[in-house]
């Protein structure tokens, strides 16, 4: 294996992935190292899914998301179309959409936990609301305009195109 130089090795500043020198030189799999290093980079999502498409607005059935059914619950809603996006039912009668893209380095999609979302690419966290609880990223998740139809049991997410 070929020995990272200098520069490689400072390619990640302040980075929080512990690509440190130690752990650089002891991974055997160059293709590890190289997908670390582009997580540091904000170049691209590690989690692949977005590409920077919002995909517009969204209508959602309440009744095709079980967890949606009582306050408190989360469920990821965007059925592969657009940018991954959560719903989350912060009452019997509202309702909150968030983009489920990492602000810090783009990563996508964050995952739902028992008490919000996690950032598996460098350990952010969020609420169930977004707002940002620990880690690198800057700030919350992205939240979108959610209207909820009582009478139709759905709710639109004004999502950008
Ligand atoms: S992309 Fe860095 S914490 Fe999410």
């Amino acid at each position: 294996m070929t020995e990272p130089t200098e520069a490689v090795l400072k390619a990640c500043p302040g980075c929080k992935h512990g690509v440190d020198r130690r752990t650089f030189l002891s991974v055997a799999a160059t293709a590890a190292v190289l997908a670390a290093l582009d997580a540091c980079s904000g170049l691209t999502s590690p989690g692949g899914s977005f590409n920077g498409s919002y995909g517009g607005p969204l209508t959602v059935t309440l009744a095709n998301f079980s967890t949606l059914a009582t306050v408190g619950g989360v469920a990821r809603v965007d059925g592969g179309s657009g940018a991954p996006t959560a719903l989350y039912r912060s009452s019997a009668t509202s309702f909150v959409a968030l983009a489920m893209v990492c602000p810090h380095a783009g990563f996508a999609p964050v995952e739902i936990t028992s008490s919000g979302f996690f950032c598996p690419a460098h350990g952010s966290s969020f609420s169930k609301s977004g707002a940002r609880q620990s880690g690198p990223s800057p700030t919350g998740l992205l939240a979108f305009a959610a209207t909820y139809n009582s009478t139709t049991g759905m709710v639109a997410i004004s999502r950008p195109a």
